[in-house]
């Protein structure tokens, strides 16, 4: 009897550990998404009335993120791609100093990148994901902006605000894409 116990958790153990290596390492931890927008949210106040006009050239292409939420692997892969290449995109504005005017505070800031270097890696083999031209046509209208004399401020804030919508919309959306254990998936793979 004890032996046929034993057995039974050494199968359950051996099944378990099976489904962890057919998981494919290329996800993104909800928990960390939720944090960074979190540190992003909080580390500024709400966009400025002054900066509306930038909208004109700043308007996040909404329907890049695939719409409902689905368990479609296909959705799931496409709706995780623009949490990471927006991600990424607005990293690389965010490594550049801030703006004069711009009162960020700079310890949420600090966390918010390390927390978006964090999901960088984790989600690598998601830069693989057949991109859209849309998003590369928007990030190219927020550089326009920041480049433009007087309008990096604005432009900084705009590219938050939409970066707060993505990330805020894929996990409402699509919150079954992301991973929710306790544990980060190994990034390998
Ligand atoms: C980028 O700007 C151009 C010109 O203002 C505009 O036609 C285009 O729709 C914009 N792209 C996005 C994704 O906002
Ligand atoms: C906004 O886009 C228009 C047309 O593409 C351009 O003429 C203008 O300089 C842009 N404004 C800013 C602030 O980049």
């Amino acid at each position: 009897m004890m032996l046929v116990s034993l057995l039974l958790i050494l199968l359950q153990v051996c099944s378990q550990l099976m489904t962890a290596v057919a998981i494919p390492t290329c996800l993104l931890n909800g928990h960390v998404v939720q944090s960074a927008h979190h540190m992003l949210r909080d580390l500024g106040g709400s966009f400025p009335v002054s900066c509306l006009p930038v909208n004109i050239n700043i308007s996040f292409p909404s329907s890049a993120l695939p719409a409902a939420a689905s368990a479609n692997p296909l959705q799931c892969r496409k709706a995780l791609w623009v949490v990471y290449e927006s991600l990424q995109e607005a990293g690389l504005v965010f490594e550049e100093d801030l703006p004069a005017g711009l009162t960020w505070r700079d310890e949420k800031l600090q966390r918010f990148r390390h927390l978006q270097f964090r999901l960088m890696e984790e989600g690598q083999c998601l830069s693989g994901v057949d991109g859209s031209v849309v998003l590369s046509s928007y990030f190219s209208n927020v550089t326009a902006v920041l480049e433009q004399q007087g309008s990096a401020v604005c432009g900084w804030e705009a590219l938050r605000r939409d970066l707060l919508w993505v990330l805020k919309s894929a996990l409402h959306q699509h919150h079954n894409c992301f991973t929710w254990g306790t544990k980060t998936p190994p990034t390998s793979g």
